[in-house]
């Protein structure tokens, strides 16, 4: 498995392996903030097919109670791996292991990463990384429907910090 930042020749693959409705969160979206300097985006290649990703946002985290916690921190957000087949096998801890080196080769000292409280297996992993409880915060996003009409979601989460060093 090899984990690349993504090209503008990955997206259409990237659609066509991993459909994205969310409207922030959508792959040529995300390829977007990388192209403008605000993110990278991860995507681990296995046997030539991706199977995941993650957006490292050296922006850091867009709601404000995090923003006013940890100003500067970058986080690690749309962490997918897919097919689900393939969890449990590394990639994700990989992909997040990736986005701290290149935050310590940019001179960063800490990463962080939100979860939703209803994912505890999730929690589980981040934890086992060494990222601590910091701040709760309402995550707010939105994504088209079948008919490709605007929606809006707000889910509860907590948002993790680890020290790079
Ligand atoms: C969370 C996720 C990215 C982890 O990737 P992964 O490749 O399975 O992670 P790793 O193999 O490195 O570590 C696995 C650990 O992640 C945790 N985990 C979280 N969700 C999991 C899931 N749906 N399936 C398996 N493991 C999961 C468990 O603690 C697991 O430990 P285990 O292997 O002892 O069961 C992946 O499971 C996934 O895409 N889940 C759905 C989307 C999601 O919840 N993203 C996170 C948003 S905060």
């Amino acid at each position: 498995m090899d984990i690349a930042v993504c090209r503008a020749e990955d997206l259409d693959v990237l659609e066509r392996c991993m459909p994205s409705h969310s409207v922030d969160g959508h792959h040529a979206a995300r390829f977007a903030r990388q192209e403008a300097g605000d993110s990278s985006y991860l995507v681990p290649w296995l046997e030539g097919r991706p199977v995941g990703h993650a957006e490292v946002r050296w922006t850091g985290c867009e709601a404000p109670e995090v923003r006013a916690v940890h100003p500067g921190c970058p986080e690690i957000n749309g962490l997918f791996v897919w097919p689900a087949s393939l969890r449990s096998q590394g990639i994700g801890a990989s992909l997040i292991r990736t986005a701290e080196r290149l935050a310590q080769e940019r001179g960063i000292e800490s990463m962080g990463l939100g979860v939703g409280d209803d994912n505890p297996r999730a929690a589980a992993l981040y934890a086992r990384l060494g990222y601590r409880p910091t701040v709760g915060y309402v995550d707010r996003w939105a994504y088209l429907d079948a008919e490709g009409v605007r929606q809006e979601r707000a889910d509860s989460c907590l948002f993790l910090v680890k020290a790079l060093r």
